[in-house]
């Protein structure tokens, strides 16, 4: 079941990105289409709804949280672009839609994704409000971290080097870790680093929340390209199966993929515990995102 804060918070995170997309000049047309067209057209949202979540757990206002939240999307959409290029996952569908390359053409899709890049580090470097010089320093740095070479990119890169590959669990992991992973841990220490705590424990317990969520995430999300179908999906079924990826299931079998999966959501939870918040509305989300269909 879908948590009834996912709702109010794709709400707003919708809200916040057709802001974004407003206040953007629309020198070329077709690259800001692109943008908007990638940006706005579904998808669960879930890192802004981490950074929103974690932060209001915290304390932070929403109003201070919004910049975290469109960064952070703007950067995973980004990716989404460029992993459905025909030189990554050559998928044609993505939230039930074309992917970018489709509904324009294959250099628009490498722009619109590169300006949305930029435009994470523009909204972070140019958020207003009361947040230390440090601190927002600091976001910067971890978006930068989480998503370059030590992160996403480096993910992205084993990920196609490893296709047709018979390997180990090992590297499947890492892969899993830093493709997703790395994101969705971003996004709860920009919840933290958006406020002005102190308390290195909570940070602490909050990444190793995040960091059993995002392998969980992407273990649930191998487990869908096998069992949903594209109409749910929204983008193509068996698509890694057909591209012959490295996938949880691939190695270990779809149940011990999902056993995988519980496991995790069990170590998420125990982390969760650690923390002192009411950390109920992370425990249902976590639930969430091993039991969702899409
Ligand atoms: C898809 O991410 C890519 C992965 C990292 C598995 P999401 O499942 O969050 O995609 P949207 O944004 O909801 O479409
Ligand atoms: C993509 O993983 C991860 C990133 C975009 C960084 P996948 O290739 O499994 O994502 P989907 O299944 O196309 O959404
Ligand atoms: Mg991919
Ligand atoms: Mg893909
Ligand atoms: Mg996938």
């Amino acid at each position: 079941m879908v948590p009834d804060s996912l709702t109010l918070y794709q709400y707003r995170i919708e809200q916040q990105l057709q802001l974004t997309m407003a206040a953007q000049p629309q020198i070329a047309g077709r690259l800001h289409d692109a943008m908007q067209y990638s940006l706005t057209n579904g998808g669960k949202r879930i890192r802004p709804y981490l950074v929103y979540s974690c932060g209001s757990m915290l304390g932070v206002s929403l109003d201070t949280l919004d910049s975290a939240a469109c960064a952070i999307e703007c950067l995973h959409s980004y990716s989404l672009i460029h992993d459905d290029l025909p030189a990554m996952d050559n998928d044609d569908l993505r939230r039930g839609k074309p992917t970018c390359h489709k509904a324009f053409d294959e250099a628009t899709a490498i722009l619109a994704g590169d300006a949305l890049q930029a435009l994470a580090f523009d909204i972070l470097a140019s958020a207003e409000g009361e947040l230390s010089i440090q601190r927002r320093l600091k976001r910067v740095a971890l978006l930068a971290k989480a998503s370059g070479v030590a992160g996403m990119c480096a993910g992205q890169a084993i990920d196609l080097a490893q296709t047709n590959q018979h390997t180990g669990l090992a590297t499947l992991e890492q892969m899993h870790r830093l493709k997703t992973g790395a994101l969705i841990e971003c996004a709860v220490q920009l919840a933290y680093y958006s406020s002005e705590l102190d308390c290195p424990a909570t940070l602490e317990a909050l990444t190793a929340f995040a960091s059993a969520l995002g392998l969980a995430f992407q273990v649930q999300d191998d487990i869908l390209d096998i069992e949903s179908d594209t109409l749910v999906l929204g983008k193509p079924q068996g698509s890694d199966s057909k591209a012959n990826k490295l996938t949880y299931p691939a190695l270990l079998g779809l149940q011990e993929a999902k056993n995988k999966a519980h496991h995790l959501y069990q170590e998420a939870l125990a982390a969760l515990a650690r923390l002192p918040y009411n950390t109920a509305e992370l425990q249902a989300f976590a639930h969430y995102i091993i039991a969702r269909k899409f």
